[in-house]
């Protein structure tokens, strides 16, 4: 891999590269990959027209370039370390030739029930080996994968399988996290007798918990079942550069959840070369992301990124807290993790749990430490670098989104020198602009504004599922030829960025991104709720909170709060549970009838003082009353 970075000075004349003659230099670094035909065009299509084209013209397999490619150098290597929930369990592990036996079965099974390219495929299980096996083997066979993770409910899955007409749904029977079961097999139950859910043909069962389960009869297959006449071979789809290879779905400001589109070829470069340059794992290194599958973060820097590179993926079934605070660190020393990646919503909630959970532990196999999600707060950071990295582990404070597909700012490890809190530098092929109310691009170098990015990179974002103009609206209209990303954002005198949060109406609760209006649809369904409003607020472990205003009917029992948590558990699931409700009588609205959320989160946060400009309020008296009853 000369694409490889390997000081500041090959930084500086890569970037320089990468932004002058971007073809030449994505072209070599795409040469390093197996193709079965190459492009035509290394870059085409532009930001203004909305059609952003990486490798055109290109045929390959992602699965080719994760697995076989590596069957030829190294297939006795670990690729998967996999950690049980269960300390006493033992881990799993597959070599390289072992997950490709295991991919190709997977394929062939789905195969057998009919799945072929183009057709979505919904992932809905807990961190089993089975979730990555299955995630390749939809690769595999050029179906799109569509991960839904764990903790969304039963009818958030039916709207995500109904958006992309899922005919196949893989789950396990239930999901052990700590000492609780997640009844993924009841879930999908209840989500595919929705009307919604007419597309689905058949569920595969894995079982991992042992669970009570119902199988419906000619739809519900068991996978052991299902495995046991696989055979260990399965030719790679011939798939285009720019075929779509998965969807995932994440929140905006508006309306339901988009379902993001990523292509083949763009991404598989920029997850590998994202992957080997900003944590810099060599050989022998053994690297754990702890996120969950069902978020990018498990797409890209758990499965695609790590075995594009050849190198050992660790995944961890259980929950940091479980049987105690010191339960990554118990892992970190058991297995000697080299690299450990992970969001600062975990380290503030283990550094709230006090140190001797973590100072017990020797620790000295560690030598990069990650973050990501959200913005890490300087004490956040300091306690990681101390009690975690013992001072002597770079910190890779990675900024970047699920249309991003892969991290666009970061230190790279080792290279990079850091700044508590900032994600410091873009990485080669990336053009950050900040950009003013105006819509103008802020030309000094200390600055503050809204983040955008000029100029596509290999990783974009090519589409919303099925909603091309939204695609457009939510990311290229607002400064256009560019691509918006809804963060505020700070540079300094270096150059250095600092991600201050969301501009838009999307909070960031615990590194997952929760859109206000969909909480607020979800409270809405509540029969005796008349009308709700929903923002952000600072919360210690979280980052933010959700805090939740609400208008009620004279009918609502004492029991509302409980319900609201319980219709939200409903509609989205425990993630989405406001932290805190407020029982309003009146919201602050403009005579055109626009709620003033600014107004909203400023109470929210305990600030009392500089509503702004509080003129256009319909009725004014209403503020305080809310002021009075904050909680
Ligand atoms: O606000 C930014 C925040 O997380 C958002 C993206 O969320 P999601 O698509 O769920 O992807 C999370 C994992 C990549 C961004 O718009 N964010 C992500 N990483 C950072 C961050 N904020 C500050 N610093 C980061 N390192």
């Amino acid at each position: 891999m000369d694409w490889r970075i390997n000081s500041m000075e090959d930084y500086n004349q890569k970037y320089e590269k990468a932004l002058n003659n971007p073809d030449a230099y994505w072209g070599d670094i795409a040469k390093s990959f197996d193709w079965f035909k190459e492009w035509n065009s290394v870059r085409s299509g532009s930001i203004q027209d909305a059609d952003m084209r990486w490798f055109d013209g290109a045929q390959l397999n992602i699965t080719v370039n994760c697995l076989d490619r590596h069957l030829k150098t190294q297939p006795n290597k670990e690729a998967l370390l996999y950690i049980p929930n269960d300390p006493s369990e033992e881990a799993t592990r597959l070599t390289y030739k072992e997950l490709h036996a295991e991919v190709c079965k997977t394929a062939n099974m789905f195969k057998s029930l009919g799945v072929k390219k183009g057709d979505r495929v919904c992932l809905y299980m807990s961190m089993v080996p089975e979730l990555l096996i299955s995630v390749l083997a939809c690769a595999r066979l050029g179906a799109i994968h569509s991960v839904v993770f764990g903790g969304f409910s039963a009818q958030a899955l039916a709207g995500r399988i109904e958006d992309a007409s899922c005919t196949l749904v893989v789950t396990n029977d239930g999901g052990l996290r700590g000492n609780k079961t997640i009844e993924l097999k009841k879930i999908t139950d209840d989500a595919l007798a929705m009307k919604e859910c007419a597309c689905v043909k058949n569920v595969i069962v894995h079982k991992r918990a042992g669970n009570e389960v119902s199988m419906k009869e000619g739809r519900d297959h068991w996978w052991h079942d299902l495995m046991k006449d696989m055979d260990t071979q399965c030719d790679p789809e011939v798939m285009e550069a720019e075929d779509t290879l998965f969807v995932l779905y994440t929140s905006g400001s508006t309306g339901k959840p988009k379902g993001i589109q990523h292509t083949t070829a763009g991404y598989m470069v920029w997850a590998a070369y994202t992957f080997a340059n900003v944590f810099q794992v060599n050989k022998d290194d053994l690297y754990w992301c702890t996120a969950d599958i069902g978020w990018i973060t498990g797409h890209t820097y758990i499965t695609y990124g790590p075995l594009l590179n050849g190198a050992t993926t660790v995944m961890f079934e259980g929950v940091p807290t479980w049987p105690d605070a010191g339960r990554f660190w118990d892992i970190v020393d058991q297995y000697k993790i080299t690299h450990f990646y992970t969001a600062p919503t975990a380290i503030r909630a283990l550094m709230g749990c006090g140190n001797e959970f973590v100072d017990k532990y020797k620790l000295d196999s560690l030598k990069v430490l990650g973050s990501v999600g959200e913005p890490i707060n300087e004490e956040a950071w300091h306690w990681y670098d101390e009690h975690v990295g013992k001072k002597k582990c770079p910190i890779v404070d990675t900024w970047w989104q699920t249309e991003t597909g892969g991290i666009l700012i970061s230190p790279l490890a080792g290279i990079t020198k850091l700044k508590p809190c900032h994600a410091t530098l873009p990485l080669p092929g990336v053009h950050p602009v900040l950009m003013n109310e105006k819509g103008e691009e802020i030309m000094e170098r200390e600055a503050e504004g809204n983040l955008c990015i000029r100029n596509p990179w290999p990783g974009m974002v090519r589409t919303i599922y099925g909603d091309h103009e939204r695609f457009k609206n939510t990311y290229l209209s607002a400064y256009p030829g560019m691509y918006f990303t809804g963060d505020g954002c700070k540079r300094d005198a270096e150059g250095f960025y600092r991600i201050t949060g969301r501009v838009d109406d999307v909070i960031n609760v615990s590194g997952h991104r929760i859109g206000t209006a969909e909480v607020e649809d979800a409270i809405d369904q509540h029969p005796e709720v008349i009308e709700a409003a929903v923002v952000g607020f600072p919360h210690d472990i979280k980052g933010q909170g959700i805090y939740a205003y609400i208008i009620i009917s004279a009918n609502a029992g004492d029991n509302i709060q409980k319900e609201v948590l319980d219709t939200v558990t409903k509609f989205i699931g425990p993630i989405a549970k406001p932290d805190k409700i407020q029982v309003v009588k009146g919201l602050p609205k403009t005579r055109s009838g626009k709620i003033m959320r600014r107004i909203l989160r400023k109470i929210a946060a305990h600030e009392f003082e500089n509503f702004g400009d509080t003129s256009t309020l319909l009725d004014p008296s209403v503020v305080d009353e809310i002021k009075e009853g904050v909680l």
